[in-house]
């Protein structure tokens, strides 16, 4: 197997790791950076659990190939949480809300559901109803909590 050497910056960390030129950004992420934020769900681009951001812009992870990546930063899931002034981990506005909200049932879909409404969010600070809908519609729950995941994603653009 033919190796290239890639950069990459990864929630802010810098690392250069020599990789297939088939490895995908979701299996670099979490075989390499131990980041398990982003899941392996379909494989296929069509679920959205392997949601990260690049370049800020939501993207599936699944799919692009870690060397196609190039100088574009990455924020995963874990990347989000910042450090409060008493030096504790605060989660980000968006991943508070899912937990006022209580929009969690198994879990899975939570990284593609979160990492898609800090895109959302980013872009348009005040969505209307169908514009939540429409930014998470590429994004699969099994559970049925999607009344919840919509309440948590009105509630964060609230204060934002
Ligand atoms: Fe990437 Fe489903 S695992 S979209």
């Amino acid at each position: 197997m033919q190796l290239r050497e890639v950069r990459l910056l990864v929630n802010g960390e810098s690392r250069t790791l020599a990789v297939s030129r088939h490895a995908t950004l979701l299996a670099v992420l979490r075989n390499d950076f131990g980041l398990n934020g982003p899941k392996y769900g379909c494989g296929r681009g069509a679920c959205g659990a392997c949601t990260v951001l690049v370049d800020g812009i939501a993207a599936r992870s699944c799919v692009i190939p870690a060397v196609a990546i190039g100088q574009r930063p990455i924020t995963t899931l874990e990347g989000l949480a910042t450090v409060g002034p008493d030096g504790q981990r605060q989660p980000h506005p968006v991943q508070q809300a899912f937990i006022d909200a209580q929009a969690a049932q198994c879990g899975y879909c939570l990284n593609g559901m979160i990492m898609s409404t800090v895109a959302l969010l980013s872009r348009n600070p005040s969505p209307s109803a169908q514009q939540i809908r429409d930014a998470l519609a590429g994004n699969l729950c099994r559970c049925g909590t999607h009344l919840e995941i919509l309440e948590a994603v009105a509630r964060a653009a609230a204060p934002l």
